[in-house]
């Protein structure tokens, strides 16, 4: 890395994502150790209950990634709804692979919906448009922070009788006109992996209002053992015949399951974050709008991020589209040289995986292929500062020429 690039003295690398452990948590994880207890116990169980209660769902399930949430959650609507193999799930073209990814594992097939240019998120016209009798379900993806645009998402729902899964790992603790995204649908997934809103280095949740989709999911991500010993309320003391019908059945298995737990300890350091995951995502949305306070005056060359007026943006990243005439992947690269690492904005259409298995199907979404093209994100998170935001101001400015 470069100490200096004509003129500007590098401060630090500044990362697309930050971990940031306090007091707490490593005393919550000390306590985990010394509990003796590695697998599912009163953290998981406190960390389930505020995550919950944060999102206002009867159900926040803890596992060992969002993509094993997702994996689940599909898993347990599939059986519940009794949806055949093959059956269509709506799913937008720029999204991480695993919303892509958990469809086929299901079996179920997976049908592209460009997205929006603006917000680059599942566009409601277009997922009509792709509505046949084989759908059954619409996974909405709650990108880089920002609720999608669930006003027209659910009259679709509603209008076409389908199920709604949403993806919303990238999005925690973001309200839409009120409601905290993810518990819109039958199910929400959140994951808690590096870089994201709460950080536990793996991990993810699956919730839900629903006790019966609760059991399946818990069950399936506990290799389909008995909802009599995965209940959501199994801690809770019962009488000795209970206990015994416990007993006799926890060695049962029901279904082809997962082995998707989380420990204690990813619990521990979610369950010491999740006390200040106000002051988290008010440290992003500060970022977010110091970042545009000294990037606008390049508005001629990049597209920023805006926020529905009908909900909150978290931020889990910035994202940027580079606007004509601007080299998108000649700026990351002088981004990356002064210390500010970057990503895609999530190419989803021309992973070589998807190519191998549909072909070329990139030019089919015209949004997509130019957010492909044009689309990338820098850090929000919040151990980026007022000096940091200031340099990349100025990097960015060293680009443009003033
Ligand atoms: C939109 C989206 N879905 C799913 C996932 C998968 O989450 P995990 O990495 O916890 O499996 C991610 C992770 O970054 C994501 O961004």
């Amino acid at each position: 890395m470069p100490g200096r690039v004509a003129g500007i003295k590098k401060r630090r690398f500044i990362g697309v994502g930050a971990v940031n452990i306090s007091e707490l948590e490593k005393r919550y994880v000390n306590q985990a150790l010394d509990d003796n207890r590695l697998s599912y116990g009163h953290f998981t169980n406190r960390f389930e209950r505020a995550f919950a209660r944060a999102h206002k769902v009867r159900y926040a399930l803890f596992c060992n990634s969002g993509t094993s949430a997702l994996q689940v959650g599909l898993h347990a609507m599939k059986k519940q709804y009794g949806w055949e193999d093959g059956m269509e799930v709506l799913v937008p073209a720029v999204t991480f692979v695993a919303s892509v990814n958990v469809i086929l594992e299901n079996r179920l097939t997976p049908v592209l919906v460009d997205v929006d240019p603006v917000y680059f998120e599942m566009d409601a016209a277009e997922a009509e448009k792709k509505i046949t009798e084989r759908t059954v379900a619409i996974m909405p993806v709650h990108l880089c922070g920002c609720p999608c645009d669930m006003d027209e998402l659910m009259g679709l729902k509603k209008r076409y009788n389908l199920r709604m899964i949403e993806d919303s790992c990238e999005t925690m603790f973001a309200r839409y006109r009120g409601k905290p995204v993810g518990s819109f649908g039958e199910v929400g997934c959140f994951s808690t992996y590096a870089a994201h809103i709460l950080v536990t280095g793996v991990g993810g949740f699956a919730v839900t209002n629903d006790p019966e989709l609760a059991v399946s999911i818990k069950s399936l991500y506990n290799h389909g053992r008995d909802g009599i010993y995965t209940n959501p309320d199994d801690t809770k003391f019962r009488s000795l015949n209970q206990l015994f019908t416990i007993v006799a059945r926890r060695f049962n298995f029901l279904d082809v399951g997962y082995s998707y737990r989380a420990t204690e300890l990813e619990s521990a350091l979610g369950l010491g974050q999740m006390r200040r995951w106000r002051e988290i995502v008010a440290l992003r949305k500060r970022n977010a709008r110091a970042l545009t306070r000294v990037l606008k005056r390049f508005s001629k060359y990049l597209q920023l991020p805006t926020k529905r007026p009908s909900a909150e943006h978290v931020f889990m990243m910035y994202p940027i589209v580079v606007k004509a005439g601007v080299d998108r992947d000649e700026l990351i690269l002088f981004l990356e040289k002064n210390g500010i690492e970057t990503r895609y904005l999530l190419p989803l259409t021309n992973q070589p995986v998807y190519e191998r298995m549909w072909g070329h199907i990139e030019d089919d979404y015209p949004v997509a292929k130019h957010l492909n093209q044009n689309g990338f994100y820098i850090g929000c998170h919040p151990e980026i500062t007022k000096d940091d935001v200031e340099y990349i101001g100025k990097v960015f400015g060293r680009y443009f020429g003033h």
